[in-house]
Order: C-alpha cells, then sequence, then structure tokens
C-alpha cells in the first residue's frame, strides 16, 4: 500500500491542540486567510466539487453539492452546522479530530459557513463530551481573539458567528433533521423529507449540515485544489478516511488512510493483522448500524459509492474473533437500539423492543419456533417501514447475523 499525504492527522502529536500559536506555526489558517483574501465563495465551493469530497457522516453525499445548493439559495439567513453527535458505538474519531486539531475543524467550519452565506454556525456536540466542550471553547476563544471569526474577519467583510450547543446525547440527534429539532428546544425527532435542510433547515431557513470530519478536509482543498484532493483514494469517493480499527486487532485505533482500502488490507497492514492466538470470525463495518463480512468479503474495496457493497459508514471496524461471545455481542446491538429508538414511529418503538425480547430469550436459551418467525417478520418491517434509517439500522447486523452466521435460525 502506497504512502499517502496526511490531511486530517497530519498535526496530531506534533501541536498542543490547545494553543493556536502552534497551529498557525504549522500553516494552520492559511486556508481562511487565501479564502477571504483571494477567493470567491463560489470559487471556494468550486473547489470543493472537484474534489468530489463526499460525507464522512455515512451517507456520502456530494459535499460541494450541498454547499452549492444551500450557497445558491437567496434567503438572507442561512446556518452552517458541524455535526459532533458521534453516538455510533465504536465509532469516535470525530472526536479524536477535536482533541488533536480543533483549530483545523474550527478553520473548516469557518471557510464552509462563509461558503454558503451563513452568519451562524453551530458545533452540535453530544452533550456526554465535557472534554472535546472544554478543548473548543478554548479554541473558540483564541480564534474569536484572533478575528478568524466574528465581525469583520481578517479585515474583510465576512462576520459569522459561531455557537457550541450541547444535546442531550442521543443517538437519534446525529441524524440531520432530529439534530435541527434538537437546537429549535424540540424533541430529538427526525422530520418528513423533502424539505431538505438545504432549502428548509433550522428555523425554517436554508442549512448546512456537514459531518466534523467531512468539514475538516476543507482547509486542504482550499490550499491544495479540488483537483489534487480527487486524486488521492478511490476514484469513486475520493479522499482520505479515518477508519477506527477496534476489536481484535494488533494495532486497534484511529489511522488515516486512503478511501478504496479492502477490508483485509485495512486489518492487515493498518491493524497489523488479528490479535495474535486469535482466528479471523467475521468484522463489522461502520459501526452497530454496519453490515457484517465474513472471511469471503475480505476483499472487497470500501468506498462511500453506492456501488459498493458494503457501506463504509462512519469507517469502524470491528474485528470479532472466533472466541468472541456472540450473545453478548448481539444483546449489545439489541439493547443499544432498544434504547435509542426516539418512539415516533411504531415499527421501530415496538420492534427495536421485540427484538430485543426474543434476542434475550435465545440467549437464556429459550427460545421457540414462534420466536424464529416473528424475528423475521421484525427483520423484515424495521428494514422496509421505518421511519427513518435507525430502524433500518436496528436490522442490519441482526440480519447479517442471521444469514451469515446462521445464528438463530436452524
Ligand atoms: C440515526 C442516525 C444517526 C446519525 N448520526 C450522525 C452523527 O453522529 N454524525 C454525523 O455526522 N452524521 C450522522 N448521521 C448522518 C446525518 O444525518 C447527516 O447525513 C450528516 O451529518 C451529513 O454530513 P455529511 O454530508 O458531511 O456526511 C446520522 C444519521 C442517522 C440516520
Ligand atoms: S425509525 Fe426509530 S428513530 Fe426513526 S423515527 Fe421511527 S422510532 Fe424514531
Amino acid at each position: 500500500m502506497a504512502k499517502t499525504e496526511k490531511i486530517l492527522t497530519k498535526n496530531w502529536g506534533h501541536i498542543n491542540p490547545l494553543k493556536i500559536a502552534d497551529y498557525i506555526n504549522v500553516g494552520g489558517y492559511g486556508a481562511l486567510k487565501k479564502f477571504v483574501s483571494e477567493m470567491k465563495p463560489q470559487t471556494a465551493i468550486a473547489e470543493i466539487v472537484k474534489s468530489k469530497l463526499s460525507g464522512r457522516g455515512g451517507a456520502g453525499f456530494l459535499t460541494g453539492e450541498k454547499l452549492k445548493i444551500v450557497a445558491e439559495n437567496a434567503s438572507h439567513e442561512k446556518y452552517f452546522i458541524c455535526n459532533l453527535e458521534e453516538s455510533e458505538p465504536g465509532t469516535y474519531k470525530d472526536r479524536m479530530i477535536v482533541d488533536n486539531d480543533p483549530h483545523l475543524l474550527l478553520e473548516g467550519v469557518i471557510i464552509a459557513a462563509l461558503a454558503v452565506g451563513a452568519h451562524k454556525a453551530y458545533l452540535y456536540l453530544n452533550g456526554n463530551y465535557h472534554k472535546q466542550k472544554e478543548i473548543l471553547e478554548t479554541a473558540l476563544e483564541a480564534a474569536r481573539k484572533k478575528n478568524f471569526w466574528g465581525p469583520g474577519i481578517m479585515g474583510s467583510s465576512y462576520d459569522l458567528d459561531i455557537e457550541i450547543f450541547s444535546g442531550a446525547g442521543a443517538y437519534i440527534c446525529g441524524e440531520e433533521t432530529a439534530l435541527l429539532n434538537s437546537i429549535e428546544g424540540r424533541r430529538g425527532e427526525p422530520r418528513l423529507r423533502p424539505p431538505y435542510p438545504t432549502e428548509t433547515g433550522l428555523f425554517g431557513k436554508p442549512t448546512c449540515v456537514n459531518n466534523a470530519e467531512t468539514i475538516a478536509n476543507i482547509p486542504w482543498i482550499i490550499l491544495n485544489s479540488g483537483k489534487k484532493y480527487a486524486k488521492l483514494g478511490a476514484t469513486c469517493s475520493p479522499g482520505m478516511k479515518l477508519y477506527i480499527l477496534g476489536g481484535s486487532v494488533k494495532k486497534p485505533g484511529v489511522v488515516e488512510a486512503p478511501t478504496g482500502l479492502t477490508i483485509r488490507e485495512l486489518i492487515d497492514e493498518i491493524g497489523g493483522g488479528v490479535t495474535l492466538g486469535k482466528e479471523f470470525w467475521f468484522a463489522q463495518i461502520g459501526g452497530a448500524s454496519g453490515h457484517l463480512v465474513t472471511e469471503k468479503e475480505l476483499d472487497t474495496p470500501l468506498t462511500f459509492s453506492r456501488d459498493c457493497p458494503i457501506p463504509l459508514g462512519s469507517g469502524s471496524i470491528l474485528v470479532v474473533d472466533k472466541s468472541a461471545n456472540i450473545y453478548d455481542l448481539i444483546l449489545s446491538w439489541t439493547e443499544f437500539f432498544r434504547r435509542e429508538s426516539c418512539g415516533k414511529c411504531v415499527p421501530c418503538r415496538e420492534g427495536t423492543f421485540r427484538l430485543h425480547e426474543i434476542v434475550s430469550r435465545w440467549q437464556d436459551g429459550e427460545i421457540s419456533e414462534r420466536d424464529r418467525e416473528a424475528l423475521k417478520d421484525i427483520l423484515w418491517t424495521l428494514e422496509n417501514t421505518t421511519f427513518c434509517p435507525l430502524g433500518r439500522f436496528a436490522a442490519t447486523a441482526m440480519g447479517d447475523a442471521v444469514e451469515k452466521l446462521k445464528i438463530l435460525c436452524k
């Protein structure tokens, strides 16, 4: 695997994340300077379009296209939101960006917000992430003193206010429309789409919601060009990605590598292979809501393309070896989705509950033929009839466990 320049992690461990001077000394806020002094918002967005950067929050929507939709809306009031909810089990990459290089994220947020014409940006943070809140508060204060946000940014006519909004720490509030409800002080439940937030978002105004990792790529694109970015990684969804390796790998943790690597490359070359003395059983890609892959699928390249059979999702790769307690693992998935279902629609509210009941009975050795039949119905209902993707997520790994691992079926 060829060595590639680092974009997201290049400063990790080399600068003090709490000192803005350290970030500036390595060229930080250079992209913002270039944006305000040399570029028009349309030029900056055109570079992001050319980069073919796609959203790192899971859905993989083209970032440049989303920014363009909001930028082209004539409304005077628009919002930009950086999604830092990150409740997906096994996923902690966005927090690592905040911990190690908060100014990279802020610089991206400021450029993106100004490019779409927003005067207000929110950093939507999971309410349980107290450490990250403190880091962001410190970074925001330092950046404001340098006039990187606030009125007349760096002597220009751009104004931007930035606010940290701490949610209650609910998984569903990472879904962009539930997130909007949460900021508006409503119940954290998803909204019917369309209209999409890009047209009718926060307080009914055009709003761009982007994942933190997505945004952290923007300063590099502005400084180095979209064309250069588009040459990194997979042609269909280029760029660098933060992978979160966990479970039975020799080197667990967050690693930056290009998109398009196969699962085998990620486990063997980046993760150092399966833990010594353990035998690979399966891997789960993209957190608790992700698919399970067995040995024969390990040569699948992971991308954000719709044609990719295994969605990369948040980028987490959990390696499970044959000595794992599958009962506990499956129970942890069903418990998570039962707890996190927002309750707005019946198929998910009831389905996640029943799924968990059946799995609990199975764990106790009490599973009946009726349970097996009900399980099939529940999985189908979650996959096909729920109001938002959370219901489908609840069925993904369980469905794969039944089909690929032959668990819970005869
Ligand atoms: C249940 C659920 C939870 C989600 N959680 C997150 C999250 O924690 N962070 C995130 O960026 N996107 C999350 N998303 C995706 C967002 O709805 C949205 O697509 C994303 O923030 C857009 O940013 P991007 O285009 O940069 O990926 C979630 C989606 C669903 C359905
Ligand atoms: S699928 Fe689940 S999380 Fe989504 S609206 Fe329905 S109850 Fe809420």
